[in-house]
C-alpha cells in the first residue's frame, strides 16, 4: 500500500484539536450530570456476538438489515461491532445477575458505535454516543428523570434550541390491537405505498409511519393513542406531567415510532433546528420486554443516547480550555529558555494551560496555535526582560501589549 492510498475508512474521521477538546469537554459534562442523577459508570466491549443485536433491535430492524459491520474469528464465531450501546449493558445486566443484587441498577456509557450507514454530514459508519439505562423501575417518574437528564446535559452542552419529541408504543397487551387495527388500513392503501413499505408492513407496520416517502400518505392512520389500555395511558399521562414540572414543553408526536424493534411505552426524541436532515440529537425510550427476551427475568428499563458528534455539530464548541485560562510563554531566543520555562511552571501550579516552551519554533506559529487552544495571554520573554526582571504580556484577542511583573501575571490569572 502506497502511502497516498492510507486513508481513514469511508465514514470514518480522526479527532483532533479542538474537536477533540470537545469530545473530552462533553464526556466531562455528561460524568457530572449523571452524578447529579446518581448513574453508574459502564464500559462494555465494543464487540459482541451478532446475535446479541439481532435478537435485540429486532432481524428486520435497519440497523441490523443493512448497517452491522459483523465478522466471523478463527473460532468461526461470528461478531458485530456495537451499533448502539443498550444491548451490551443489558447483556452485562443478565450475565452478573443484577436483578439479585439489588432492585434498581442505574449505567451510563460512551464511546464509539458503529453503522454502515451512508455517509453525510452528521452521520457517520462510526460515531460516538453517551447514554444511560435504568433497570428495575416502570413508574413514569423513571421515564420523566431519563427524559430530564438528558435535556440537562444538552442544555449544560450548549445546545441552546432543541425540541423535545415524545410519543407512546403501549404494551404487550394494547399495542397488538393497534397493530391490527394498522395493518387493515395499510393493506386498504397498499396499492399506492413503495416495495419496502409493503415488504415492512407484514413485520413492522409501525414502521411503515416512519418512512420518508409513504408516512405523508398516511395521515389518517389509526393512531396508538386510541388503542392505549388505561395502564399505559395512565403511565403516559403521568410522564407528559412530570416532565412539564420539570419545566419541558414536549412536542406530542404520534408519528415517533423509533428504528429499534425493543421499545414499549415511552419513547422520545431530541431534535435540533440547525442540523438538516440528521436533526435527531438524542433519544431514547422504554423497553420492559428486552431484559426478559434476552434470557433474563422480566425486568423494566428505560435509556436514551445522544449522537456526540452531532451535538458538537450543533454547539460548535471551540475549546475545553476555559477563556483565559490557558496562555503561551515564548522565549525569544536560547538564552531566556530557562526563564520562560519557570514562569510556564508557576502558571501551571496555579493551573493555567501552558504549551511546552520552545525557542526554535517561530513565534507566529506559536501565537497561532496557542490562539486556537483558546489562549488569552502570550508571555514573551527576551534579553531585555530577563535584564529588567519584568515580562511582556500580550492580549491575544485585543493585541494590546503590558510591562509586567511575574507576580502581577500571576495575580492576573487569579481573578
Ligand atoms: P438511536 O436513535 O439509534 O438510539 O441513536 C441515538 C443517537 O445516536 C441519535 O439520536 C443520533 O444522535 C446518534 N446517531 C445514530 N446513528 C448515527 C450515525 N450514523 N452518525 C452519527 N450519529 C448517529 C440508540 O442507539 C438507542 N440505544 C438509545 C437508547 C438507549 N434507547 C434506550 N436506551
Amino acid at each position: 500500500m502506497s502511502s497516498s492510498n492510507l486513508q481513514a475508512p469511508k465514514g470514518t474521521r480522526d479527532l483532533s484539536g479542538s474537536e477533540a477538546r470537545a469530545f473530552t469537554r462533553l464526556e466531562n459534562i455528561a460524568r457530572r450530570v449523571f452524578d447529579l442523577h446518581g448513574f453508574e459508570e459502564l464500559r462494555t466491549p465494543i464487540f459482541e456476538s451478532a446475535e446479541l443485536f439481532s435478537r435485540s433491535l429486532g432481524e428486520t430492524s435497519d440497523v441490523v438489515e443493512k448497517e452491522m459491520f459483523t465478522f466471523t474469528d478463527r473460532g468461526e464465531r461470528t461478531f458485530s461491532l456495537r451499533p448502539e450501546g443498550t444491548a451490551g449493558v443489558v447483556r452485562h445486566y443478565i450475565e452478573n445477575n443484577l436483578w439479585t443484587k439489588s432492585g434498581v441498577h442505574r449505567f451510563f456509557y460512551s464511546g464509539p458505535m458503529f453503522r454502515a450507514e451512508r455517509p453525510q454530514a452528521g452521520r457517520y459508519r462510526q460515531f460516538w454516543q453517551i447514554g444511560s439505562e435504568h433497570f428495575g423501575s416502570a413508574d413514569a417518574a423513571a421515564d420523566a428523570d431519563t427524559v430530564v437528564m438528558a435535556a440537562r446535559l444538552l442544555k449544560d452542552a450548549g445546545l441552546a434550541s432543541f425540541e423535545t419529541h415524545v410519543n407512546t408504543l403501549g404494551c404487550t397487551d394494547c399495542r397488538p390491537k393497534h397493530r391490527e387495527a394498522l395493518l387493515a388500513y395499510l393493506s386498504s392503501k397498499a396499492s399506492e405505498l413503495t416495495d419496502e413499505s409493503r415488504k415492512r408492513m407484514l413485520v413492522n407496520p409501525l414502521r411503515v409511519l416512519d418512512s420518508k416517502v409513504d408516512g405523508p400518505k398516511l395521515k389518517d392512520a389509526p393512531a396508538m393513542a386510541d388503542f392505549l389500555c388505561d395502564a399505559c395511558r395512565h403511565h403516559h399521562h403521568q410522564f407528559l406531567e412530570l416532565i412539564r414540572l420539570a419545566g419541558i414543553t414536549a412536542v406530542q408526536n404520534p408519528r415517533l415510532v423509533r428504528g429499534l424493534d425493543y421499545y414499549t411505552r415511552t419513547v422520545f426524541e431530541f431534535v435540533s433546528p440547525h442540523l438538516g436532515a440528521q436533526s435527531a440529537v438524542a433519544a431514547g425510550g422504554r423497553y420492559d420486554d428486552l431484559v426478559k427476551l434476552l434470557g433474563g427475568p422480566a425486568t423494566p428499563a428505560v435509556g436514551f443516547a445522544l449522537g456526540m458528534d452531532r451535538v458538537i455539530m450543533a454547539t460548535k464548541t471551540e475549546s475545553a480550555v476555559p477563556q483565559g485560562r490557558s496562555a503561551v510563554v515564548i522565549p525569544l531566543g536560547e538564552s531566556t529558555v530557562s526563564k520562560a520555562f519557570e514562569v510556564a511552571e508557576s502558571l501551571r501550579k496555579i493551573s493555567v494551560a501552558v504549551q511546552p516552551v520552545s525557542a526554535t519554533r517561530k513565534m507566529k506559529n506559536q501565537l497561532a496555535s496557542a490562539s486556537d487552544a483558546g489562549a488569552n495571554w502570550a508571555i514573551l520573554i527576551g534579553e531585555d526582560e530577563l535584564k529588567s526582571g519584568k515580562l511582556t504580556v500580550k492580549d491575544l484577542k485585543t493585541r494590546e501589549q503590558k510591562t509586567l511583573s511575574l507576580n502581577e501575571v500571576l495575580e492576573t490569572f487569579h481573578v
